[in-house]
């Protein structure tokens, strides 16, 4: 998604925009661009690509303390300068993330007052939007407020006007935006890491406050009442957001997951009795939505399962970009648990409006302190992942996973005890680290030269394979899928040809048997199958190569058995020089629908 970034202050502008522009780059982006006044004049650069294209256009030696960044995750048209931010228009230019949805419709009045185009945005509308606004009322205030009036849709704009050389403005709609300070400076960006090198002190706006930022930072809400703001503090400790001494992001991720699943069930099993206060919320709900998107989605599936396999609790899981279109019928013993990582997905943000709108209660889990979902959720659990850089999560998705086994775990206890759940939770981490210490690159040399790889298992063992799925894909770029063992004899096992790569994930003693089923059909039909099991006392050699974990308690296997998988998506994706942090087309808040 988009970066935005402002600055107000006395040093180099140009400097702070493009150290900050690069902080966000994790985000994902296909462009980027300034605008900083100079001599009471804006300029703007703009640049293709990676953000050192943008750093090499700029004159550092040009003294502006100014300015406004960006960027651009395209959602509306093609990847070129004219549609790349920082756009101008008349008197205004401006940077915007998110999508104007009725761009269209303002586009062609403004053609019938003279306005041309020379983009395919819905931003570079908007721009024309406040500016012709801003010619009707001479003034800024006026013209925002009038202009976000007429937008639907999200926003987060950050404005400069050419008859105000020392102030910037900026505005939000259900995309994010910050406001930080320290003395003498004054900050805005979409997300905390751009400033946090600066200061960890903070506003936050609502939806359709307005800030004009001159020799002070004054708030309006949406009727231009003048509104005072609570300064927050960001308490993270010194955030180690390098990359070390591992190659990628995502490798540094998966190698921190034994010590993010210590931080995040720490809270919560000191012992039996605080085991159980800390879930007794859940006692009087009597149906749980889960709602989330991607690997979210998948961690919320394993939530599924695992919930239900101790409880009788009607629990239903979504996927947030549809949930819109359910017919909702919540009372107040609905829960609906919003999972997201980053706490800024548009589609997940939007159902928990949804939710909320329907009187439901509703619970974040959610691993950016502060985020949208966190602050708009009735309550919120935070996973103890840390900064996420890498787009693909890995560390996250198990923190997810890890508060849905606790889910689980309150949900057994009220019948049974957990006595050994919990001790295998606490052994988790080590056995962890066990699993990373091995070598998972021989299998990703057997994989990486396939067009289509397969991911077979049955419940928990199913949505393992979704997430593995996905992993491989979003970061390999070769096409997987994941199946429900059972339902590829309906039709997709046409598909498995000779030495056809199967990894197929079989964790669940119950069920074993049948899973084992399955893979004896791909294997029949010529498939290399890669076979994940807790199982040590294997009779026949049904499979080609052996991924063996510890076998503990159902409650806490997952969070050990898609360890192997994201290694190996990862090798996968190291040996074809992919760009791993950063894959194509991803990016890693995903704030517009
Ligand atoms: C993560 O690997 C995926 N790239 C993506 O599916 C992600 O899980 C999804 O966009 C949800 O993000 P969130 O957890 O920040 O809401």
């Amino acid at each position: 998604m988009c970066g935005i970034v402002g600055y107000k202050g006395n040093k180099n502008a140009q400097e702070i925009l493009t150290n900050g522009l690069s902080c966000l780059e994790y985000r994902g982006y296909d462009s980027s661009g300034i605008a900083y006044f100079i001599n009471n004049k804006i300029k703007i650069e703009k640049a293709i690509g990676q953000i050192k294209n943008l750093k090499n256009k700029i004159n550092y030696k040009e003294k502006s303390n100014l300015g406004i960044g960006h960027t651009r995750w395209a959602t509306h048209g093609k990847v070129n300068l004219d549609n790349c931010h920082p756009h101008q228009v008349g008197k205004i230019t401006l940077v915007h993330n998110g999508i104007i949805e009725n761009y269209g419709e303002i586009k062609k009045k403004l053609q019938q007052f003279g306005y041309e185009f020379y983009g395919e945005t819905d931003t570079e509308v908007a721009c024309a939007l406040i500016d012709y606004n801003y010619k009707k009322t001479s003034n800024m205030l006026k013209a925002i407020k009038k202009s976000i009036n007429t937008f639907i849709g999200s926003y987060a704009f950050l404005i400069l006007c050419s008859d105000e050389c020392d102030k910037l403005y900026a505005t939000r709609n259900n995309s994010p935006l910050i406001v930080a300070l320290n003395n003498e400076e004054t900050f805005l960006a979409s997300d905390v890491p751009a400033i946090l090198n600066y200061t960890n002190k903070y506003y936050l706006l609502d939806n359709k406050d307005i800030v004009k930022i001159d020799e002070k930072i004054n708030f309006y809400d949406e009727n231009l009442k003048q509104v005072t703001k609570k300064i927050k503090k960001y308490e993270i400790e010194n955030i180690n957001i390098s990359k070390g001494k591992y190659k990628h992001y995502m490798l540094k991720e998966i190698n921190e997951i034994d010590d993010v699943v210590r931080k995040t069930v720490a809270p919560f099993i000191i012992d039996e009795n605080t085991f159980q206060s800390k879930f007794n919320f859940l006692s009087k709900f009597e149906k749980i939505e889960i709602v989330a998107c991607g690997s979210a989605y998948h961690a919320g599936l394993i939530g599924k399962y695992l919930i239900e396999k101790y409880s009788d609790v009607n629990i239903d899981i979504n996927i947030a970009s549809e949930y819109r279109y359910k017919k909702h019928k919540f009372n107040c013993k609905t829960l609906v648990i919003i999972i997201s990582q980053s706490g800024e997905t548009a589609d997940s943000l939007a159902a928990l409006r949804i939710a909320k709108e329907n009187n439901a209660k509703t619970l974040g889990i959610v691993n950016v302190y502060e985020s949208s979902i966190a602050r708009e959720a009735d309550d919120v659990i935070y996973t103890q992942a840390g900064p996420e850089v890498a787009v693909a999560t890995t560390k996250a998705y198990v923190s997810q996973v890890a508060i849905f086994s606790l889910i689980a775990m309150y949900f057994k206890s009220k019948n049974e005890s957990i006595k050994n759940d919990l001790k295998d939770l606490k052994n988790l981490p080590e056995k962890i680290r066990n699993i990373l210490n091995k070598d998972f690159q021989k299998f990703a040399k057997l994989i990486y030269k396939q067009n289509d790889v397969f991911f077979i298992g049955r419940q928990i063992d199913y949505a393992l394979c979704m997430e593995g799925s996905l992993k491989l894909k979003e970061i390999s770029y070769i096409h997987s899928e994941a199946y429900a063992a059972g339902e590829l004899k309906h039709g997709s096992i046409s598909l498995i040809d000779n030495n056809t790569v199967v990894i197929a994930i079989n964790t669940d003693k119950d069920i074993s048997l049948k899973t084992i089923s399955n893979i004896k059909e791909v294997k029949s039909r010529g498939a290399y199958v890669i076979y994940l099991t807790n199982d040590k006392n294997i009779k026949e050699k049904f499979y080609d190569k052996l991924i063996l974990i510890d076998n503990i308690s159902p409650l806490v296997s997952p969070m050990l058995a898609i360890i192997p998988l994201q290694l190996i998506s990862y090798y996968v994706a190291n040996l074809k020089k992919c760009n791993i942090d950063k894959p194509k087309n991803l990016a890693k808040s995903v704030t517009v629908e």
